[in-house]
């Protein structure tokens, strides 16, 4: 009897846990993956704001894209890593893809661009609710929501800033 208890509870316990992550991952993680081709990125601007630095890159196909006026296509990321005192801090990840916006409500999308914040270890920081990137994001509507498009088309082999 003890031991069919103790199992009961057991199972109880694990019910919740598994509920707890599931809704966890249901309320903040997306469709954005953590770049597989990071080392062959391109860094091509970047902002230096008291301890942080940072690099922003993307691919060189995408730039290439943008500087002859073409459109960003599905698939594309663009990453802005952050360091802090000189060590890797955080990962901004911003991905595209196919009608990715009807996962939001209208006054909430973004374009087909979904936002993610991984932290050093590429965890998704799951306190962060990625409205936030996408209400300020929505200000760069003109431009594709990326706010250093001007940058890439400025860019000639070294970063810009
Ligand atoms: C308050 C406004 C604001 C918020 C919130 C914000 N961003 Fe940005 N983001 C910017 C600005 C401005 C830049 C241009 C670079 C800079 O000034 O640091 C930028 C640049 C970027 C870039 C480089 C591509 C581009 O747009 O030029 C990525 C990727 C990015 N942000 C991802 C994110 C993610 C992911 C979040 C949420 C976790 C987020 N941002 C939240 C304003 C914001």
């Amino acid at each position: 009897m003890k031991s069919f208890l103790s199992r009961t509870v057991l199972a109880a316990v694990i019910i919740c846990a598994v509920t707890i992550l599931a809704f966890q991952v249901e309320a903040e993680t997306n469709r954005v993956r953590f770049p597989d081709n990071l080392d062959n990125l391109v860094h091509y601007t970047g902002r230096e704001r008291g301890n942080s630095v940072t690099h922003i890159k993307t691919t060189q196909s995408v730039i290439d894209l943008i500087k002859a006026g073409k459109p960003i296509p599905n698939g594309s990321q663009f990453v802005l890593i952050d360091y802090r005192d000189g060590k890797l801090y955080r990962y901004f990840v911003m991905e595209k893809g196919a009608n990715w916006g009807t996962d939001y409500d209208e006054s909430r999308r973004t374009g087909d661009w979904q936002f993610q914040w991984f932290w050093a270890d590429r965890s998704v920081n799951m306190a962060e609710n990625t409205n936030r990137c996408q209400s300020c994001h929505q200000g760069a509507s003109d431009s594709d929501f990326l706010f250093t498009h001007g940058e890439i088309q400025a860019f000639n082999g070294m970063p810009v800033n």
